[in-house]
């Protein structure tokens, strides 16, 4: 039987900006390859998201390969996910207008990630990035997915995504699913190494903060040997330990060991042999993936065939919401 048929489909998108880091790989990658048997899933690497904020063309145009490259190297398959590059597919800006027309400037002002991204960009306060949760709306609700997985900065606009889609079913007749946030059995927010009060970002200017994917090794566990932990002593998850939450956190999501398992298994160790475990723990879970990068990477050919089919793949669905919607507004196809 046609198992498809079953199954609750679900979307998400990345940016191909920068590194990926060890906070993007255990907040929502890892989940996407779990998710990939269970769901109908599409992936994209979301590129015209990255020119709300500024880009040279030539580290935009090689980021969006490298950042192919890592979802195929993590072990998403595209014979099981429809995986494409965001910009292939046309449909996204098109559907996009047509919901900007539906969204009210007033809502989009209340965005809290374009007050952030506003006030540190302050040089480039593009109209693209006050409209951006209408193109991720346009990325969403093309796909009809049941569930979108994002994390916890995200949930704002998914929040958007489903009002728009309600406002238009409500005023033109039913044309796309509302999605539901997908919240993970094992989503992990991972934090500064050097401070946990902050999210793990690659663009924290002290290198020491985040472990991108692709660091090797060494790199991995001398940035474990230098995380930020206190002067207390003991391994336990406490709001008063945020340093040593955070590391727990992370061997948690790695090894797979729930919290109070890890808690037992480091009961009067130091924090020394702790730090070293993760890092080695992260290092070994990362070290595959590396591996595979570094094969994928290098045969261009078969990459582009990948994100060309992909994107093939993407628009059949795409095109027949799109066409949709636009015959309900009043278009003329
Ligand atoms: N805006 C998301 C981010 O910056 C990426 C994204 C774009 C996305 N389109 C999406 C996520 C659709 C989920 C669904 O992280």
């Amino acid at each position: 039987m046609c198992e498809n048929v079953e199954k609750k489909k679900v979307l998400s998108c990345i940016q191909p900006s920068g590194m990926l880091t060890l906070g993007n790989y255990l907040g929502a990658l890892k989940n996407w390859v779990n998710m990939q048997d269970e769901f109908d899933s599409t992936f994209a690497v979301a590129d015209l998201h990255a020119i709300t904020v500024r880009q040279e063309p030539a580290k935009l145009r090689s980021q969006i390969y490298s950042t192919y490259a890592i979802l195929l190297a993590l072990g998403l398959d595209p014979e099981k996910s429809t995986m494409f590059i965001q910009s292939h597919v046309p449909e996204h800006a098109q559907l996009s207008w047509l919901l900007s027309c539906n969204t009210q400037f007033g809502e989009m002002s209340r965005m809290t990630q374009f007050k952030d991204k506003s006030a540190k960009h302050a040089d480039n306060v593009n109209v693209g990035l006050f409209s951006y949760p209408v193109l991720m709306a346009a990325d969403i609700l093309l796909y009809k997915p049941d569930f979108v997985p994002v994390g916890a900065d995200q949930k704002q606009h998914l929040e958007i995504a489903r009002d728009i889609a309600i406002r238009f079913n409500n005023h033109y007749g039913d044309v796309f699913t509302v999605p539901e946030a997908y919240i993970p059995k094992t989503g992990a927010r991972v934090m500064s190494l050097q401070d946990p009060d902050k999210k793990m970002s690659k663009s924290d200017e002290n290198q020491n903060a985040w472990v991108a994917i692709l660091d090797d090794k060494d790199t991995i566990i001398r940035k474990f040997k230098r995380a930020v932990t206190d002067s207390e002593g003991g391994i336990y998850v406490s709001d008063e330990k945020k340093g040593v939450s955070n590391l727990i956190t992370i061997y948690s999501a790695v090894t797979g060991k729930t919290v109070s398992e890890v808690e037992r298994e480091f009961e009067g160790k130091g924090y020394g042999e702790f730090k070293l475990a993760v890092g080695e723990a992260v290092a070994d879970e990362l070290a595959p993936i590396k591996e595979n990068y570094n094969r994928i990477i290098t045969d261009k050919a078969e990459l582009e065939r990948l994100f060309r089919e992909g994107g093939d793949r993407a628009e059949r669905v795409a095109r027949k919401t799109y066409f949709k919607a636009m015959k309900k507004v009043g278009f003329v196809l």
